[in-house]
């Protein structure tokens, strides 16, 4: 068992990991309809990874004897004005991930809970690398043109994007 603020904390950052995965499936989607089909795969692979990392989260509370509970997701972003949109939009949310990660991390130190700490670690390293993803990405995209030769083999890169694991 762990102690109830805490329990709750975790529960909704599994649900908020639940929520970035709605997220990138829109954005999936938005470029599966324009047919970016690379980038579209790049979206639904990154949405399978935040169900994983949702995953992550409903173990550590099995494991540590409490219930995963689901929460309703809320409506997605569906609509963008173009790709550096969607990135933006992407980094944005990575940032308000780590911030909700951190607050967690506080909490957990708050509470001496160790082992929660523990479990923390990995989303620590993980947000720093989902982040420098998303800004190495925005910072090609700075300089091409969407629909562009450049663009176009981004998008012939990002269909060859597999789940890790
Ligand atoms: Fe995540
Ligand atoms: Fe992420």
């Amino acid at each position: 068992m762990l102690p109830q603020k805490l329990t709750m904390a975790l529960n909704d950052q599994f649900n908020n990991e639940l929520q970035a995965s709605h997220s990138y499936t829109a954005m999936a989607a938005y470029f599966s309809k324009k047919g970016y089909h690379g980038f579209a795969n790049f979206y639904l692979i990154q949405s399978r990874e935040e169900h994983q990392h949702a995953m992550k989260f409903y173990d550590y509370l099995v494991t540590m004897d409490e219930k995963p509970v689901l929460q309703a997701l809320g409506e997605p972003k569906n609509d963008y004005v173009n790709a550096m949109d969607v990135l933006q939009s992407s980094l944005a949310q990575e940032k308000d991930v780590t911030s909700n990660i951190y607050a967690l991390v506080t909490l957990a130190d708050e509470l001496q809970e160790h082992s929660t700490l523990s479990f923390l670690d990995w989303f620590i390293e993980e947000q720093m690398e989902e982040e420098k993803m998303f800004r190495d990405i925005i910072a090609r995209m700075a300089h091409i043109e969407e629909g562009g030769e450049y663009f176009l083999k981004m998008n012939d890169d990002f269909a060859e994007r597999r789940l890790e694991n």
